[in-house]
C-alpha cells in the first residue's frame, strides 16, 4: 500500500504553523528535506524513510521552546510514530525512522550508525551554512533579543564565545566550523562553497564595523 506522503506534510504544517522556533519554520524542515534527497541521489540511502525523518524530525520544537530543558530530537521521536501510522508508512521502516530523528541534533555530538541517519545530520546541519545560515542566525538571535556582536572584542578573540548574548559569536564558533562535521563528501563539498561566501560575509562585515572607528580586530 502506498503511503500518504501529504498527509504527512499537513500534520507537520498543522504543528509548526506560527509555533516555530525563529527560523526553523516549516520552510526550514521542507529544505531539509529537499537536501537528503539530494545527497541521497549520489550517497544512497532509503528514500521514504529520509523524507518522513527530514519532514518530521523538528516537530517536536514548539514543545520544546514551551517547556525549556526538554530535547525536541526526543519529542520529534514520541511523537512521530503516531503521524506515521496514520499515513500509512511502511512499518517496518519506522524505527530508521525514529533513530534517524533521535539522533539529529548537532549539539548531540553523536555519530549515527545509518546512512539515513548520518544524511539527516548532514542536510540538517548543511541547512545553517551559507546565506541560509547567517539568516537563521540573526532570526534566533532577534527572537531572543542578543546583540549583534560584543561591543568589545566583536570577533570573539579574546573572550569564551557566548551565543546566548551575541549573534557573531554563534557564526565565529559554530557556523565556520561546520563543513568539518559533515558525514558525507557531498554535503561536505556543499558546505566548503556555503563557508566561502559565509568567510566574505565575516570579512565585509569586519570592515563595516572598523569603517569610521578603526581597531584591531
Ligand atoms: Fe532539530
Ligand atoms: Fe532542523
Amino acid at each position: 500500500m502506498q503511503y500518504k506522503q501529504d498527509q504527512i506534510l499537513r500534520s507537520v504544517n498543522s504543528i509548526l504553523e506560527n509555533k516555530a522556533q525563529a527560523g526553523h519554520d516549516i520552510n526550514h524542515t521542507l529544505r531539509v528535506k529537499d537536501l537528503c534527497l539530494y545527497i541521497a541521489g549520489i550517497e544512497g540511502g532509503d528514500v521514504e524513510v529520509l523524507e518522513a525523518c527530514a519532514l518530521l524530525h523538528d516537530i517536536g520544537r514548539p514543545e520544546e521552546i514551551k517547556n525549556p530543558g526538554t530535547d525536541h530530537a526526543f519529542i520529534s521521536a514520541q511523537m512521530a510514530p503516531g503521524i506515521l501510522k496514520a499515513a500509512g508508512f511502511p512499518a517496518h521502516k519506522v524505527e530508521s525512522v525514529i533513530y534517524s530523528i533521535t539522533n539529529h541534533r548537532y549539539s548531540s555530538k553523536i555519530t549515527p550508525t545509518s546512512l539515513e541517519a548520518r544524511i539527516l545530520q548532514d542536510a540538517d546541519r548543511l541547512d545553517i551554512t551559507g546565506a541560509v545560515g547567517i539568516a537563521m542566525t540573526f532570526a534566533y538571535s532577534g527572537a531572543y533579543g542578543h546583540m549583534l556582536y560584543h561591543p568589545d572584542d566583536p570577533m570573539c578573540k579574546k573572550h569564551k564565545p557566548d551565543d546566548n548574548k551575541y549573534a557573531m559569536d554563534h557564526i565565529l564558533s559554530k557556523l565556520i566550523q561546520l563543513p568539518t562535521s559533515m558525514h558525507t563528501n557531498t554535503a561536505r563539498h556543499i558546505a566548503n562553497k556555503r563557508n566561502k561566501f559565509l568567510l566574505d560575509f565575516i570579512d565585509q562585515f569586519k570592515q563595516e564595523i572598523t569603517f569610521v572607528r578603526e581597531r584591531e580586530l
